[in-house]
């Protein structure tokens, strides 16, 4: 098979793919890893354009990431920031290293990829079977409760809906029939949990880290907190319509510190002309997130984060009406993010509350964090490895 490949780090190029002819770019590819995870594209994000994405990103959007959802979860949002400061007993290691090992082969090169008839039968680079072990891994966590939950449905053992699951098992066609089947079911909650698991901790573990390296900018974050929040109760959702500074953080490290070198690919259902340039139909564009978010061209000192250079703070322009595409870090056209409101949200929260309720510090052994990206990806060459002390009331940690 031969495809070709056009990488795009020129923010007026990516423009031209993402905004003026979106509608021609908006496929995905179909690869071994999107495939196996997908269960043969059942899902939204790994699906190429068609039927199926469109019912599956109708689904997330009026059901699950809608702003009437977003509330209804509120209660269940900030449970899990309450179990973050009070610290909680991890999840079972396989079934989380299974979720990071997918991600870490998701549109990986692979052999099969470039030879389909190698599918299913000679997996020639072990792509494969790492991919297929971390997805029956997953399984074997997920799929026996997700089948227990339906068959309480159907035997009316469960009549109201708690959760994401509830609402997925409870939507109908219009004759009364479940929309959903098991497996869309089963392989929708997979790729809601790759599109939320890593995001949000890379954004917060860099931002914290830069921090540290200049407390002047640590401070005045904390300084924000204890002026809108106080130090009596713990920063809630409500709070961070008051809290553009740490956002604005947070904001420059998705900018500064994508999870991924490439955005999802990009694929060409007809023949383009862009730029001048002839793209032919099947054509994978992957647009290089460190190559628009750190573009000289359109920022100024691009590698220095904004709150440590601007005294006032405040929001970053992200380019939505320009020429250009300065950075992506959610959404721009029709393949856009889904889960922005949900994302940023759990971002923001992550990281107001890790700067309320705890003071950070280096181990007196090291002098400055080595902001360095590991060699293979765009994580921390080293997990941040720091002395967190509370810095609230303690009885506001014991009655969590
Ligand atoms: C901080 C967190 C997040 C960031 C930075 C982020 C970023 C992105 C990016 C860059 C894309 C690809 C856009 C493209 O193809 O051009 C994407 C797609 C997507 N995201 Fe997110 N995301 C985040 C959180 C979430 C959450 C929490 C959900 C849902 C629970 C979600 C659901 C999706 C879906 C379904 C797509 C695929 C849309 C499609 O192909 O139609 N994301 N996201």
């Amino acid at each position: 098979m031969n495809a070709d490949f056009i990488t795009v780090s020129s923010p007026e190029i990516a423009v031209k793919f993402l905004k003026d002819q979106d509608i021609v770019f908006s496929s995905r590819p179909d690869v071994l890893s999107a495939d196996i995870t997908s269960r043969g594209y059942l899902t939204t994000a790994l699906s190429p354009l068609g039927g199926q994405w469109k019912k599956m990103r109708r689904v997330l959007a009026s059901d699950v990431l809608s702003t009437a959802r977003h509330r209804w979860l509120q209660g269940k949002r900030t449970e899990e920031a309450d179990h973050l400061v009070r610290g909680r007993e991890r999840g079972a290691c396989s079934h989380v290293d299974a979720l990071f090992k997918i991600l870490a082969y998701l549109f990986s090169f692979c052999v099969s990829d470039f030879l389909p008839f190698l599918r299913g039968h000679l997996d020639l680079d072990g792509h494969e079977k790492i991919v297929r072990t971390a997805t029956a891994t997953m399984a074997k966590y997920q799929d026996p409760e997700i089948d227990k939950r339906i068959r309480q449905w159907i035997e009316s053992t469960k009549t109201e809906q708690e959760d994401l699951l509830d609402v997925l098992i409870g939507l109908k066609e219009n004759d009364g029939t479940p929309l959903l089947s098991p497996d869309e079911i089963k392989a929708q909650i997979v790729e809601l949990m790759l599109a939320t698991v890593d995001n949000p901790s890379n954004a917060v573990e860099w931002a914290i880290a830069e921090m540290i390296n200049e407390p002047a900018t640590l401070e005045r974050a904390t300084e924000v907190l204890d002026r809108v929040v106080g130090k009596e109760r713990l920063v809630q959702e409500s709070d961070l319509s008051q809290l553009n500074f740490v956002k604005s953080c947070m904001r420059e490290s998705f900018r500064l510190h994508p999870i991924a070198p490439f955005n999802v690919p990009h694929v060409s259902t007809v023949n383009a002309t862009v730029a001048g340039y002839l793209i032919p139909k099947g054509s994978r564009v992957l647009l290089s997130r460190p190559g628009l978010g750190r573009n000289p061209r359109v920022w100024d000192e691009p590698r220095t984060p904004v709150q440590t250079r601007a005294p006032q703070g405040g929001r970053l322009q992200c380019g939505a009406h320009r020429p250009y595409l300065k950075m992506l870090s959610f959404r721009t056209g029709r393949r856009g993010c889904a889960g922005a409101n949900l994302g940023s949200t759990m971002t923001a929260m992550l990281m107001a509350r890790l700067l309320q309720a705890f003071s950070w510090e280096l181990p007196s052994t090291v002098a400055k964090i080595e902001l360095k990206e590991s060699a293979g990806d765009l994580f921390l060459a080293e997990p941040l490895y720091v002395k967190a002390q509370p810095r609230l009331a303690e009885a506001l940690y014991h009655q969590l």
